[in-house]
């Protein structure tokens, strides 16, 4: 995270980091649209780099010691490594850490509710949630403001990105961090310079064959992860509705109470165990595995579905997961495939990466405890 430290440092004793109030470029290609933005939070480079601040900023948690980049870290295309998330204190939650790659084309947020279908609205749950705790902001919010509005930068910031009413508060908070994550957009893997840019030799012989079993019938991946994406939960600017897709692929037989997938808020009898279908671009980059990060790596997620689950008797399980034999070799192909949807350039991308200086109170990253592994 500390990579452009200098460099962002540089630029904002210039004073010109967060000045520039022009519009913003989707940074897509043709073949691929953009995501829906809502009619009240308009796309501009300076809102987006706005959100980039209060992304990489501790002081939005109550003690000063979380941003949202300590369990969305950018190396891990914004995931954090660890089996379930660690928030203020210490606080064990029960949930891994979804990737953010292309979340603003997911109609549908977070591992398991439905209702949760907006970026602007899902912030509020890691700053002000109480269960688990994540940034224990809950009830300081004049205080979070207020260390806000008397940061330089953040004056200068929030003029630029709403110059109608520049002071941080929920509203234009919320709606930086969304405009940010919106432009998350990773469309730049090897499997997409094969597949839409026409160039044969970006993907090995090995990732190839593994290309052919994911859209096997023998092997069923991709009618869960389908499109562009790599998910059934999908949303364009070009469609009028959003697809979701929650399935049970059998991971328990009891799923734990603390985790019991769709049931938990829909209370149908039918929904247990079932979970939103996660994208799968830059997987390799993004282990432990599932909504409990109960499974290591990708050779052990294939022995899950090879299996048809690790609990193959769940009868919420969904019809698409029967188990199949694999060679060793198509195993390793089919990793070689998932391999070839991680997107360097989103890894790396400056424009997405920490732009706070090293020792600046809003920098996080030295609070938190090393991840797992
Ligand atoms: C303590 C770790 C932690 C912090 C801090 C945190 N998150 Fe998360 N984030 C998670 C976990 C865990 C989930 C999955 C929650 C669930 O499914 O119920 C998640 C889910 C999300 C999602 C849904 C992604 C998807 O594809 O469904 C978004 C968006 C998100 N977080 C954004 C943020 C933002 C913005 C912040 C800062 C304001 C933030 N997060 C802070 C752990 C964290
Ligand atoms: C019936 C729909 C369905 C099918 C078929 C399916 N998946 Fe999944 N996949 C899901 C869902 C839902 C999850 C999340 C489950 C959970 O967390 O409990 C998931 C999770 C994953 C993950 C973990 C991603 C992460 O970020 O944690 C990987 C990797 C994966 N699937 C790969 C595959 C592969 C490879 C195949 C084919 C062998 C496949 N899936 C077949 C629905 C499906």
């Amino acid at each position: 995270m500390r990579r452009l430290a200098l460099g962002a440092a540089v630029s904002l004793m210039a004073g010109a980091a967060l000045a520039l109030a022009d519009g913003y470029v989707w940074p897509l290609p043709a073949w691929m649209p953009p995501p829906p933005v809502p009619a009240d939070n308009p796309m501009s480079a300076a809102k987006v780099e706005l959100g980039r601040h209060l992304f990489y900023d501790a002081r939005l948690s109550a003690d000063g010691t979380v941003a949202c980049a300590s369990c969305h870290d950018q190396a891990r295309a914004f995931t954090d490594g660890r089996i379930t998330a660690i928030g203020i204190h210490g606080t064990q939650g029960a949930k891994n850490a979804p990737s953010l790659a292309n979340a603003g084309y997911f109609p549908v947020l977070t591992w398991a509710n439905p209702h949760m279908n907006s970026l602007e609205f899902q912030a509020l749950v890691p700053i002000f949630g109480e269960a688990p705790e994540e940034m224990g902001a809950a009830g300081r919010e004049a205080e979070i403001f207020a260390r806000l509005a008397a940061d330089p930068v953040y004056q200068a910031g929030f003029a630029a990105a709403f110059p109608d009413q520049p002071a941080p508060d929920l509203f234009t908070i919320t709606r930086a961090l969304g405009a940010f994550q919106r432009s998350l957009v990773s469309v730049n893997s090897p499997y997409d310079r094969f597949k839409y840019w026409g160039e044969p030799n970006a993907l090995s012989d090995a990732a190839k064959r593994g290309e052919a079993l994911f859209f096997d019938h023998r092997f069923e991946c991709y009618h869960c992860h389908s499109g562009i994406h790599f998910t059934n939960t999908l949303q364009t600017a070009r469609m009028a509705e959003g697809e979701v897709g929650f399935h049970n692929t059998g991971l328990y037989q009891d799923y734990p109470e603390a985790v019991p997938g769709l049931i938990e808020i829909t209370g149908r009898a039918s929904d247990a165990g079932r979970f939103r279908t996660p994208s799968l671009r830059n997987v390799a980059v993004t282990a432990p595995y599932m909504h409990d990060g109960s499974i290591p790596d990708l050779r052990g997620v294939i022995a899950h579905y090879a299996s048809a689950g690790r609990a193959p008797g769940h009868p919420m399980k969904d019809g698409m997961i029967q188990g199949f034999s694999a060679t060793d070799a198509e195993v390793t192909d089919l990793i070689a495939f998932l391999e070839s949807l991680t997107d360097e350039a989103f890894l790396t991308d400056p424009r997405l990466a920490d732009p706070w200086p090293p020792s600046h109170p809003a920098s996080a990253d030295r609070m938190m405890p090393p991840p797992d592994g």
